[in-house]
């Protein structure tokens, strides 16, 4: 790996200059078999219009830290942290959408995006971090290794993005010390 840079999506305008990358990603991960919200079919103007219509009024509202990985220009990676919690629940965020190209796997980008998106919680003052993820995904080993626990897994959680059946989730949690 050459120079992995971390950076935050501030603003819209970061988010657009991003846009094409962060779309090629999304669509490669859900064509690859990534069980991330979306079934196929799923078109690139689909893909695009999550950034555009979900992520980036997220953004401006506050309700989301986007993270993006960038290798020599181009964005290969990407991580978000979810921080529209109700007020009981201050000091919680989720982890979301830690999406990596297909063909930018194993070079350590979602474990830096993940470090990255631990101190973006930290800054903030938060202690507990969430998640969900298909069980048995490689997502879940990677979780792990960075020291997150299974809260326990549900049976049927969501429809596998190629056919017509349903897979379990496993929740899990890190405590922030
Ligand atoms: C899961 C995902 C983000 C990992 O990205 P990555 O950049 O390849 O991961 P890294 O190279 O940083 O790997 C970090 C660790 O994760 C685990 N891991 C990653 N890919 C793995 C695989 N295919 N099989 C087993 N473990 C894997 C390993 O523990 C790895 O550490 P190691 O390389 O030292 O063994 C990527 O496979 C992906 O985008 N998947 C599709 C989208 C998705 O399912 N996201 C999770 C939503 S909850």
């Amino acid at each position: 790996m050459r120079a992995l840079r971390i950076e935050r999506a501030e603003n819209r305008e970061d988010l657009l200059i991003a846009l094409e990358d962060l779309t090629e990603i999304l669509h490669g991960c859900v064509h690859a078999g990534a069980s991330i919200g979306f079934v196929l079919p799923f078109s690139h103007s689909n893909a695009q219009a999550f950034w555009i219509d979900q992520v980036c009024p997220a953004i401006q509202k506050g309700e989301t830290c986007l993270l993006l990985a960038r290798d020599a220009g181009r964005v290969l990676g990407t991580v978000q942290l979810g921080l529209a919690m109700p007020s009981n629940q201050p000091h919680r965020a989720d982890v979301a959408k830690m999406l990596v190209h297909p063909d930018a796997r194993r070079r350590g980008i979602a474990r830096a995006l993940m470090r990255a998106l631990e101190q973006e919680a930290r800054a903030r003052r938060k202690t507990l971090l969430v998640l969900d993820t298909r069980s048995g995904d490689a997502a879940a080993q990677l979780y792990a290794s960075e020291g997150f626990r299974v809260a326990g897994e549900i049976p049927g959680y969501c429809r596998n993005p190629f056919d017509d059946r349903f897979e379990a989730t496993t929740y899990m949690f890190k405590a922030l010390a």
